[in-house]
């Protein structure tokens, strides 16, 4: 790793990835030379989230690995923490409708308050995306919905069989 490199992190709980996520994640792989997608691994979620943190990962390295320069790697502490030891400069989470402006607002005043010296940076979600949300997406799938170019293929293949149990 060069010591220059411009370091992101897109962190999320990702229950599951969905579509919409991936687009924020390949559009920061542009701008940045490594991207860090942190997916929330707290023990107090245990049990709350539908899939486990190993294959809360898996999904995004499997649609991530033809990127190159983005690797998915859990945290449990702060993410300012994260970000630090990671060399991040950066923290990139999508924009969708006003509705996540005041919730964003909120951690990023929280993230910079800790470290005034990592910087967020939002992406407006492009327009197919605006409303897409992994609970959305678990909505749908627990009544039959299709989530076909919601989440990639095989995630909808285990969101059915989950939600099926
Ligand atoms: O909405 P999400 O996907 O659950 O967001 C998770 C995250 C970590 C991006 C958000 O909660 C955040 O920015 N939190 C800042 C405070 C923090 O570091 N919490 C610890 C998380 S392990």
């Amino acid at each position: 790793m060069n010591s220059n490199n411009r370091i992101a992190v897109c962190p999320g709980s990702y229950d599951p990835v969905t579509n919409g996520h991936l687009d924020v994640i390949s559009r920061a792989s542009r701008i940045f030379d490594e991207v860090v997608v942190g997916v929330v691994n707290l023990p107090i979620r245990k049990g709350k989230t539908l899939f486990t943190t190993d294959e809360r990962i898996s999904f995004i390295s499997r649609a991530t690995e033809h990127l190159g320069n983005v690797r998915a790697e859990a945290f449990s502490n702060l993410l300012v923490d994260f970000a630090r030891e990671l060399g991040a400069t950066a923290i990139v989470k999508g924009l969708r409708a006003i509705s996540d402006f005041e919730y964003e607002l909120e951690m990023h005043q929280l993230n910079r308050r800790q470290a005034p010296d990592i910087e967020s940076v939002y992406l407006m979600a492009s327009s197919q995306y605006s409303f897409l949300s992994s609970s959305g997406v678990k909505e749908l799938a627990t009544f039959g919905g299709n989530i076909t170019d919601l989440v990639p293929d095989y995630v909808a293949t285990r969101l059915k069989e989950e939600i099926g149990r």
